[in-house]
């Protein structure tokens, strides 16, 4: 009697076990109903219509994005640029350090809710996740490989045709392929579990500083950082000046001069963790920031229209401002495991 218990006990605990393991893994599996919050507007159309999400597709581009394989020399890969523990931004670095030691011309943007951008880059210079990392990889200050020279790496591995052969259902290993996964990975990088969120949903209270950080945020910046995703996917001059680079930015692409300065409004999400600020990483904290918008040259004739008007906050209301923007930081986003390097 009491073997036949331990027998059924050890049955009942295999069993559990992988009912639990497989159950983690569900709760992994990115499908894009899924990944779509609760009271969010839809992702960017078709996002994932041709390259289904699926968890050895996610799993196969989260190896991607941690290989070194993918950069010249083999040292930099997509998370040396884009760490998770900063929201998938540089913190710390106004501009990031690529192969043979050569910075970037600009600040590394978080990546959070990248599902949701049809523009990608400062200037919008991209416009779907699937082709974005050819210009990190084949750019000469970033990671300068060729496609063709990381396909033959990759192929010599031993793992990486079988991992292939899950997502795609061979061991075919192409340009497409690395891009969709990789796309699929990115895709998945939601944020949405904030003390924001969570008073939104009504689990739990801002409190009264919070709140009155709220309203201001409100009535000063929400027109161009709008709930939920924190940013009009939208270009606008914030009054930031030329930098020592000439960086333009929409002016660059669109070549005309209404759009001189004018960069892509980045989500406030995960705020606090992704300093510096702006497209070049030249404003070093929450305080400047706001200094910043109050401090605007009303005579700029570039400058939005929606900042053509004085700004100031007391102390307190600075105060309360930032405390708000406290309120964005999501713990379960920057710490979740799936997201990390295995
Ligand atoms: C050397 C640093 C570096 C590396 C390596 C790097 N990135 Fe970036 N990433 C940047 C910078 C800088 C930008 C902004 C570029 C611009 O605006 O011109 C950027 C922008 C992006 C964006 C657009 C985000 C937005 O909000 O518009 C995505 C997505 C992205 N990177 C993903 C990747 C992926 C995937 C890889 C690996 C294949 C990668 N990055 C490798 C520095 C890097
Ligand atoms: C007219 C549109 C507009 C308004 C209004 C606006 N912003 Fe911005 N914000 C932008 C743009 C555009 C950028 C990026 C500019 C750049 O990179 O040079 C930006 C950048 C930021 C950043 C840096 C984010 C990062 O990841 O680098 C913060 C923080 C910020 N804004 C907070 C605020 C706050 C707080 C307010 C209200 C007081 C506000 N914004 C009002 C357009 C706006």
């Amino acid at each position: 009697m009491k073997h036949l218990v331990i027998i059924v006990l050890f049955f009942i605990s295999i069993f559990s076990t992988s009912w639990i393991f497989k159950d983690n893994k569900l709760t992994q599996q990115p499908r894009i109903e899924k990944i779509i919050p609760k009271n969010w507007p839809q992702p960017v159309k078709n996002i994932f219509e041709k390259n289904r999400l699926s968890a050895d597709g996610f799993f196969l581009g989260k190896k991607l994005f941690y290989e070194k394989r993918l950069s010249k020399n083999n040292t930099i890969n997509c998370g040396s640029c884009h760490q998770q523990e900063f929201a998938f931004s540089n913190a710390g670095k106004d501009f990031s350090k690529g192969v043979n030691n050569s910075l970037t011309k600009r600040n590394a943007p978080a990546l959070i809710n990248i599902a949701w951008m049809n523009q990608l880059h400062w200037d919008g210079a991209i416009n779907h996740i699937e082709v974005q990392p050819l210009a990190p990889i084949t750019a000469k200050n970033e990671m300068n490989e060729q496609m063709k020279t990381i396909i033959q790496k990759l192929s010599k591995d031993k793992n990486y045709p079988v991992l292939f052969k899950k997502a795609f259902g061979d061991t075919i290993i192409n340009s497409k392929r690395i891009l969709k996964a990789l796309a699929q990975f990115v895709g998945s990088l939601v944020s949405s579990n904030s003390k924001y969120d969570k008073a939104m949903n009504g689990k739990l209270f801002f409190n009264k500083t919070e709140l009155q950080g709220y309203q201001l945020f409100k009535s000063n910046c929400a027109s161009c950082h709008p709930e939920p995703l924190f940013t009009d996917n939208d270009f606008h001059n914030n009054g930031t000046s030329l930098n020592s680079l000439h960086d333009i930015g929409l002016q660059g692409i669109t070549h005309q001069s209404k759009d001189s300065l004018k960069f892509k409004v980045p989500t406030l999400r995960n705020i606090t963790v992704t300093y510096p600020y702006m497209h070049d990483g030249s404003i070093k904290n929450l305080n400047s920031i706001i200094e910043h918008y109050e401090n605007n040259n009303l005579l700029n004739p570039m400058l939005d229209k929606k900042l053509q008007r004085k700004i100031s906050f007391t102390k307190q209301e600075k105060k309360a401002l930032i405390e708000f923007l406290f309120t964005l930081t999501d713990n379960d986003f920057l710490r979740n495991r799936s997201f990390a390097k295995e």
